[in-house]
């Protein structure tokens, strides 16, 4: 770093060959981090038990983060996350400033827009390049629209005594191919949450409101201290008398799993296979089933997601 360069960088290394790193570049008046370069080291065994390439990945991302005034501090309290080739980088509380001048941080700070109430959220990145090893790979080409707009998040937990302690959030859309093809997006805004929360299991049951049934079930491997999805279970009911339309169910899930005390989280859209006649596909998806602390997700050391593979 320094004043008088017109480029500088901060760069951490952790763990057994990971590095993150973000460079940044000024002006006569402004400054803005240019890119954000990621390395990930499959070889390293205890984060990528599984992993059938070994060796490093590293994802450069293009920083859309608007200019700032020289000497002021940038701060960001929100949560702000982006998804790059099979990597999900979540930020918070950032307090930064690059070109410092004369030893002194400055006495002004400029706000990140999700900070700011009213605005618009921030979107961060704009392009990714993937480069393993030496080769390029270029960016994968996004997936075709799909014909049914996307379920919006609902926002869903549970409470033992006054204490929350179950998290989830995610968008549901159910695809039913009984007769002809349907999909239903559950609305968030009358879906309503109930269960119980245990220390082996917990049940989350969503009712939208509008005969429609979902219950997921998660289990505790006490051997590995780890927790993961086990059981959905789908009823549709008849709109007039209330009757069983569709009852789908299928206990032998072992998906979303995470350590104890961490959450899971999947962004892009998952599909869990109730039966031949019912799929339940999940959007933006974060869940805590147990040792949910103060009311908020837990981000552990390990942050759990989904994979591509
Ligand atoms: C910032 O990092 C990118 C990616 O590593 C690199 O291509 C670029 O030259 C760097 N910019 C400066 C000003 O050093
Ligand atoms: C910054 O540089 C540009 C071009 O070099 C110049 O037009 C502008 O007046 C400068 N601004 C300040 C505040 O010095
Ligand atoms: C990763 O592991 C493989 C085989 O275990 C080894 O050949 C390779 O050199 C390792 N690479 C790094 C960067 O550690
Ligand atoms: C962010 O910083 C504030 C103030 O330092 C702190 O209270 C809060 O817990 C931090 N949030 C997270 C998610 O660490
Ligand atoms: C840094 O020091 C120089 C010389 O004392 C002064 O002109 C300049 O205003 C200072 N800059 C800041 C940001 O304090
Ligand atoms: C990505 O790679 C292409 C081809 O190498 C290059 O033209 C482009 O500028 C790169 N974009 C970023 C954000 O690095
Ligand atoms: C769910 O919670 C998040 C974080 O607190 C918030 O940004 C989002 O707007 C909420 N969604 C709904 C549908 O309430
Ligand atoms: C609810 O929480 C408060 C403190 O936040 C505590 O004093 C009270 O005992 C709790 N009530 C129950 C029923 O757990
Ligand atoms: C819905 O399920 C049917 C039958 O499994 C499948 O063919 C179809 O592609 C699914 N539709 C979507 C949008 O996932
Ligand atoms: C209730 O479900 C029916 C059938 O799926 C649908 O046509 C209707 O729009 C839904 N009503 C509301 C308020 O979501
Ligand atoms: C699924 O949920 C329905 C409605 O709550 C219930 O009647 C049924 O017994 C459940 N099925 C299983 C296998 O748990
Ligand atoms: C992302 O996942 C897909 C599917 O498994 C794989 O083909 C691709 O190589 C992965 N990209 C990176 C950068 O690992």
């Amino acid at each position: 770093c320094g004043s008088d360069t017109q480029a500088a960088l901060l760069a951490v290394q952790f763990g057994d060959g990971h590095s993150w790193s973000v460079n940044f570049t000024k002006n006569n008046e402004t400054y803005q981090a240019e890119f954000i370069t990621f390395t990930y080291n499959t070889n390293d065994t205890a984060v990528f038990p599984d992993a059938r390439r070994q060796g490093p990945v590293t994802i450069v991302v293009k920083d859309a983060m608007h200019p700032i005034q020289l000497n002021n501090v940038f701060v960001c309290h929100h949560t702000t996350s982006f998804e790059a080739e099979n990597v999900t980088q979540i930020f918070w509380n950032v307090t930064m400033q690059p070109f410092v001048q004369n030893g002194t941080i400055g006495k002004k700070e400029s706000r990140c827009r999700a900070d700011t109430p009213t605005a618009a959220p921030t979107v961060l990145p704009t392009v990714a390049n993937v480069t393993t090893a030496s080769t390029t790979i270029s960016p994968a080409p996004t997936t075709a629209p799909k014909p049914a707009e996307n379920p919006v998040a609902g926002n869903y937990s549970l409470k033992a005594g006054n204490k929350t302690c179950l998290l989830a959030t995610v968008g549901l859309q159910l695809n039913i191919s009984q007769d002809k093809p349907l999909l239903i997006n559950i609305d968030p805004k009358t879906t309503h949450a109930d269960g119980t929360c245990g220390n082996t299991s917990a049940t989350l049951k969503l009712n939208d409101g509008n005969r429609t049934l979902i219950d997921f079930t998660f289990i505790v491997n006490a051997s590995v201290q780890k927790f993961y999805l086990r059981e959905v279970n789908v009823t549709l009911l008849n709109h007039q008398n209330g009757s069983v339309i569709l009852s789908a169910d299928n206990n032998n899930f072992s998906k979303w799993d995470a350590s104890l005390g961490n959450s899971y989280m999947c962004r892009k859209e998952q599909t869990l296979e109730i039966n031949e006649d019912l799929q339940v596909h999940t959007f933006n998806l974060w869940v805590q089933p147990f040792l949910v602390k103060e009311n908020k997700f837990s981000i552990g050391k390990l942050f759990y997601f989904c994979a591509n593979y």
